[in-house]
């Protein structure tokens, strides 16, 4: 189980996950908790995130950025048409009608869904949570707009499938804002007390959200959000932009939209500048450099004169947070606090807009970036059964109200019910009866609209499979449960059909159908009537378990949660219908606008492994031939400097020859070869490089190795010596194995008598007789031999472990204390190392 927030911007994503009892967001490779929403094509590999958005310059068209609103459209939609002028790569329709991208990759045309390139963004990020927590992730909440419609949100849970990501919400982000200033207050109104309303204000690149939350103690509910999705950072940056291009038009005669790279970079030039203008109100330079042409450009701007240019757009802060007031139905001075999140926030005019229409000062409390990545990973703990999390309900509205449509069987007209109104709390089942005969179709779709930013107002059509009449050719009772699930989307989630198993009880069920019909319908449309429970949606389940609701859970919630008087009747009812009805569930079919299949899905899935594949195999070419260079730097600076001396003069020309040769066909032929080339390459190399570089390490290691083996000699000798002069601390001693012990060390000393005379002879080039690696075995042998006799503790008059401890105190003992001992290679740390150099220097 992992505990991830992810917050998918349209710039910039964030992540947050639950690590060591908190919740904290994460770094990149880059060491950089903001992670750019840009992937960048290649002829060999793919750029994602920081790496990406190098090349939004460089690689142009190529390079996907500013794709979040293409989620679930057309590419006939009026947005992605408005887009396809602006933006610098290439919009394609896919087979369904879809918008996806043209880009070439692997030096070829590929079209993209807009699932697989945010699948791609996922992937990283995902890849990134992993990096951080150090295992596996698949858990995860994903923060989109609150005004995303049901066909944005199904792309972007198709786009966390492809990057195999489990997505246990989708969350709106000024809900996951609030929940990230909620969770942690301390000093909530009680349950029975009023509650503290807060207005959250999140204005990011590319849209204007506004939502009132009322709180109280372990409890936020959204009372109303409102929206401008065209309003952000994004269009400050376009007004700049217009007004540089105008200017350079006449100073320059430069025009800057023909040329899309330009474009591009005084896109970049200009949020630098709006946002330096945040920060400094005085004249503000803007420079760049070969502009256009090789041309150099120069201009300035002031906070006054932008803000000035940015009337029309500042004019649209106030009619969100007065729509979203209204709806909520609340006065300024209910509010209780405001709370800015996002980047365009930090626009000073956009902060005194805000305050000015509540007369109150704006907070800050929360990280302006990161706000909405920290309550998706709050959201996410809460969900996780793993994680003991502070109990948190949460409720959310339902952004536009949704209709649903069938045919009537009366008088071939059709039936109507607005299923869900705006603002109505979410998630959310409500559970409609119709009497019908044979199988319907619902259709669902936005009651209003000129609410909702998406030109089709559809969410989809539902089938109600399996329906007959009654065996006295009755009208069936169909109980059909719809749902706005966890994620924000709307769904027929379960249909059953009521069977009537006697006559009793039956004619009961009838004025309780009328009585709770809806609004809409007619009521002499007996045929069709149709009756709605309701159902607050648990907070703890998860959307398809959600659906998975038994007939029980579902009337449970009806008696609960409904106050209407008409519900008193409800566990009679249920009682009687346990008993004498049977229900069989129905299948449902659904059409959903702009679903894409799941075999569909299932290959974008394929095709991101594939992708993934052919990025890590690119990288690991890459490493190699990185390697290959690395090896030529590392080893000519070396031959010149501490490998100089263990080299032949001969030896040293050769490879040097060698590594500029190998220099130059990395430049060359050797610019664009298979990984195992390289490995070759690097392995010919290190042929003739190896000697060189053992025999430097062995002549680094080796004083301190013989010096060692020297000082265990001394030591047993010293010990034998006191065996022999009758010292009482080694009377316990078997003199037969003493013996055995002295052999052993004079032939450790003969041993390493020879080794060194033989060595010292050789010089610094000439490879080694005697290994560090022989020493140290020479070393270890002596001690598994002699150690275990010489240092065996004395029996009974003191317990073994102090004995050892003595034995080992008379072992450090004379190593520091006597250095001039008798024993002729004598071994003493000192007087070796001045034999060593000095045996060396008689070679040179
Ligand atoms: C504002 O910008 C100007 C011009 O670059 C600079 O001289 C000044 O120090 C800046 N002021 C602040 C407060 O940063
Ligand atoms: C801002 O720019 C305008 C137009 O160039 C100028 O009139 C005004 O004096 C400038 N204000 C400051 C504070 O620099
Ligand atoms: C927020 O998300 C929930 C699902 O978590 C959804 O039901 C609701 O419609 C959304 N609210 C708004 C204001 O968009
Ligand atoms: C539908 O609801 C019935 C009872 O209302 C239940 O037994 C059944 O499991 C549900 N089916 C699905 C697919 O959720
Ligand atoms: C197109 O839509 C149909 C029906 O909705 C679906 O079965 C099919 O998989 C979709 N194909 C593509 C390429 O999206």
């Amino acid at each position: 189980m992992s505990v991830v927030g992810i917050d998918l911007g349209f710039l910039n994503c964030y992540i947050a996950v639950a690590r060591s009892g908190g919740i904290e967001t994460v770094a990149n490779e880059y060491s950089d908790r903001c992670t750019p929403a840009c992937i960048s094509l290649g002829s060999k590999t793919r750029a994602i995130g920081n790496a990406a958005k190098s090349q939004i310059v460089t690689n142009t068209k190529n390079t996907i950025h500013g794709f979040k609103k293409l989620h679930g459209r057309a590419f006939d939609d009026p947005y992605v048409q408005t887009e396809k002028i602006r933006l610098p790569y290439e919009l394609q329709r896919m087979p369904n009608g879809s918008v996806g991208v043209r880009v070439r990759y692997l030096d070829e045309e590929r079209p993209f869904a807009t699932e697989q390139i945010a699948g791609m963004l996922l992937a990283k990020l995902k890849e990134t949570s992993e990096n951080a927590l150090k295992k596996p992730v698949a858990d995860c909440v994903i923060s989109v707009p609150s005004f995303f419609t049901d066909a944005e949100r199904r792309s972007v849970m198709a786009a966390a499938q492809v990057a195999g990501l489990n997505c246990l919400r989708l969350m709106n982000e000024t809900t996951a804002v609030a929940l990230a200033y909620g969770i942690y207050k301390q000093d909530l109104p009680a349950l029975e007390e009023k509650p503290r309303n807060v207005v959250f204000v999140d204005m990011g690149h590319s849209a204007y959200q506004v939502s009132v939350c009322a709180f109280n103690k372990g409890k936020l509910k959204v009372l109303a959000a409102a929206f401008d999705p065209f309003l952000g950072g994004k269009n400050f940056d376009e007004v700049l932009v217009d007004y540089f291009s105008e200017e350079f038009r006449t100073k320059y005669r430069l025009n800057v939209k023909e040329n899309a790279r330009a474009v591009l970079r005084l896109y970049q030039e200009c949020e630098k500048l709006r946002k330096l203008m945040s920060a400094n109100a005085s004249d503000l330079p803007l420079n760049i450099e070969c502009f256009m042409n090789d041309l150099d450009v120069s201009s300035k701007m002031n906070r006054t004169q932008f803000e000035q240019l940015c009337a029309p757009l500042l004019a649209r802060v106030e009619p969100s947070l007065r729509a979203a007031m209204d709806q909520a139905k609340l006065q300024r001075e209910d509010i209780y606090g405001i709370e800015i999140v996002g980047g365009a926030t930090r626009i000073p005019a956009v902060k005194e807009q805000i305050s000015k229409y509540f007369c109150k000062d704006i907070s800050t409390t929360l990280n302006a970036d990161e706000a909405v990545a920290r309550g998706c990973a709050l959201q996410c703990a809460i969900l996780s059964p793993a994680f003991k999390v502070r109990e948190f309900s949460i409720t959310d509205v339902v952004p536009y109200s949704i209709t649903l449509r069938w045919k009537s069987s009366y008088e071939e007209g059709t039936g109507e019910c607005e299923v869900f109104s705006k603002n109505h709390a979410a998630p959310f089942s409500k559970v409609i009866t119709f009497h019908k005969k044979e199988p319907f179709d619902l259709e669902a779709y936005y009651t209003n609209p000129h609410e909702v930013p998406y030109p089709d107002t559809r969410i989809g059509r539902f089938t109600i499979q399996n329906v007959g009449p009654q065996h006295d050719g009755d009208n069936s009772k169909v109980k059909v449960k719809v749902r706005v699930n966890i994620h924000g989307i709307f769904s027929v989630a379960n249909a059953s059909i009521i069977e009537k198993q006697s006559i009793e009880g039956e004619p009961n069920d009838v004025p309780m159908d009328t009585e709770s019909t809806c609004k809409n319908q007619r009521k002499e449309d007996e045929l069709d009537n149709m009756q709605i429970d309701q159902e607050e949606g648990n907070q703890k389940n998860q959307a398809d378990q959600q659906s998975q609701a038994d007939e029980e859970t579902e009337q449970v919630g009806a008696e609960t949660k409904t106050a209407s008087g008409d519900k008193q009747d409800n566990p009679a009812q249920t009682a009687k219908a346990k008993a004498k009805v049977k229900s069989i569930d129905l299948p449902i079919q659904a059409s959903l606008y702009r679903q894409l299949g799941q075999d569909i899905i299932n290959s974008y899935i394929e095709n991101e492994g594939k992708m993934m594949m052919q990025d890590k195999l690119e990288k690991e070419r890459n490493d190699a031939k990185n390697a290959v260079e690395e090896y030529v730097y590392d080893f000519r600076d070396k031959l010149c400097g501490v490998f100089e001396k263990f080299i032949t003069e001969e030896d040293s020309n050769r490879l040097t020859l060698m590594l500029e040769d190998t220099e130059n066909w990395l430049y060359e032929d050797g610019e664009d070869q298979p990984k195992q080339v390289y490995m070759d390459k690097l392995h010919e190399l290190r042929k003739f490089g190896q000697p060189i570089q053992e025999r430097y390490m062995e002549h680094e290691e080796r004083p301190k190795a013989l010096n060692d083996l020297g000082k265990k000699i001394q030591l047993l000798m010293k010990a034998v010596e006191a065996f022999r002069n009758k010292d009482e601390k080694y009377d316990h001693l078997d003199p037969a194995e003493i013996e055995k012990v002295e052999k052993c060390i004079s032939d450790a000393m003969s041993w390493l008598n020879t080794k060194m005379n033989a060595q010292n002879k050789l010089g610094p080039t000439q490879d080694p007789v005697v290994k560090v690696a022989e020493i140290l075995g020479k070393s270890k042998e002596l001690d598994s031999f002699c150690n275990p006799i010489v240092y065996k503790p004395k029996p009974k008059v003191e317990p073994p472990s102090e004995g050892q401890a003595k034995a080992n105190g008379e072992h450090n003992g004379p190593v520091n204390g006597q250095s001039g001992a008798e024993t002729k290679p004598d071994p003493a740390k000192d007087s070796f190392q001045q034999t060593k150099p000095s045996g060396e220097m008689e070679v040179d």
